[in-house]
């Protein structure tokens, strides 16, 4: 099938592209390179012995999607174009409402003038609301978000349930990401944080090279069994499978449907640290720093309706979580600015 991906360039675009073509299928990537580097895209060359067919540009734009349309005949679009800092979208959230909607809404009004009306969205566990109980299901209770970046998912997810129900033949799967980590088993693709990591994983990777001096814990006084915030880390590799498991069911289905995609299970901030000084015999030094302001004890999600429904579940560990991030680190202690 032929898959448009916006923001392919991307962290988990980029793994996506490479699980679409291991599965036979063709991704068009669409990307304004904002946060993210074109080489990315010849690693996943390297890495699957295709090409990957490019666009630079951006999704709000009208012109450039009319043009992939008509060149393209695309199947279903994978949708993860979007600013993602939650910090950054504080201070400046105007930005991340402008990018984050409408090239929402620009891809699906040219979708529907193409015909083409089968879409997965990149959501996120922030659509949750603080006050559930865990495990998160996808019908556990969702908003009062703590910051602009997660309203824009959450009401990227209200646009495209909205435009189901105005149109039966839509179909949309919002696909609910927990804490997505690691990096291809190759080496040759991963994450590359610009500035300082906001995230705890890049974070420790770039201690453990020696770009920052230790990592600052975030509260230890949680209730939780070491007293740092637990979360359910999932290798990026599981994750974009997830998504070709997803394809399937997309393309059967109409209407909406939601889906978690983590592992089910939590770990907390030192079991992560002590988990990537066994996985790789390299320290990362810390320090007990106060609490972050808007974080949760704890968020893991049940993910049995993926299994379920989608057939897929996450089969990769923490270790191969942490030695995959230290092997992509290791190797491009600059990303791919090398
Ligand atoms: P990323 O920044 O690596 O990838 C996003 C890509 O979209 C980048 O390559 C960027 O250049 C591109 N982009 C942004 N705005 C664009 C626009 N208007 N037009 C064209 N390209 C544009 O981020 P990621 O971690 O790969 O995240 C992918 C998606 O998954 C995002 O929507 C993000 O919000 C969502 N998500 C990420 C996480 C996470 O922790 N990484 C968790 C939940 C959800
Ligand atoms: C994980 C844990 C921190 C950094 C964020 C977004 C969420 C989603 C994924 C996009 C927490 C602790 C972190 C550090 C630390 N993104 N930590 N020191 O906050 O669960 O989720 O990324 O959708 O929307 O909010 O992930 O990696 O920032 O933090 O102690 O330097 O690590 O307090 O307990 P989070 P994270």
């Amino acid at each position: 099938m032929n898959v448009l991906v916006t923001g392919g360039a991307g962290y988990i675009g980029s793994h996506t592209c490479v699980e679409l073509i291991n599965a036979g299928h063709f991704p068009i990537v669409i990307d304004n390179l904002c946060n993210s580097n074109p080489k990315s895209l010849e690693r996943v060359a390297s890495i699957t012995g295709k090409e990957v067919v490019f666009y630079e540009g951006d999704v709000r734009s009208e012109a450039l999607l009319n043009t992939i349309f008509t060149k393209h005949s695309i199947d279903c679009v994978i949708h993860f174009a979007g600013l993602k800092a939650v910090g950054e979208s504080v201070a400046k959230p105007l930005e991340y409402y402008e990018n984050n909607l409408c090239s929402t809404l620009t891809l699906c009004r040219v979708m529907q003038q193409h015909g083409v009306k089968k879409l997965i969205f990149s959501s996120s566990a922030t659509v949750y609301s603080g006050d559930n109980e865990m495990p998160l299901r996808e019908t556990s209770k969702t908003g009062n978000c703590t910051n602009p970046y997660g309203w824009t998912k959450y009401m990227g997810e209200q646009i495209l349930r909205d435009l189901t129900v105005a149109d039966p033949q839509w179909s949309v799967v919002l696909l609910r990401y927990f804490n997505p980590v690691g990096a291809h088993e190759s080496g040759l693709i991963g994450e590359h944080p610009n500035g300082i990591p906001n995230n705890l994983m890049p974070f420790i990777s770039q201690t453990a090279i020696g770009k920052r001096h230790h990592l600052s814990v975030f509260g230890n006084d949680y209730p939780t069994h070491d007293g740092t915030g637990v979360r359910d880390y999932i290798h990026v590799v599981d994750l974009a499978k997830g998504h070709v498991a997803a394809i399937s069911h997309l393309m059967q289905t109409t209407g909406e449907s939601v889906f978690n995609l983590g592992t089910g299970t939590g770990y907390s901030v030192l079991d992560m640290v002590k988990a990537f000084e066994t996985a790789n015999g390299i320290p990362v030094p810390y320090e007990i720093a106060p609490r972050r302001p808007g974080d949760l004890a704890t968020c893991y999600a049940d993910p049995a309706k993926s299994k379920e429904v989608l057939g897929w579940e996450a089969s990769k560990d923490q270790t191969d979580m942490c030695r995959d991030a230290w092997k992509w680190q290791s190797n491009n202690p600059n990303g791919y600015d090398n």
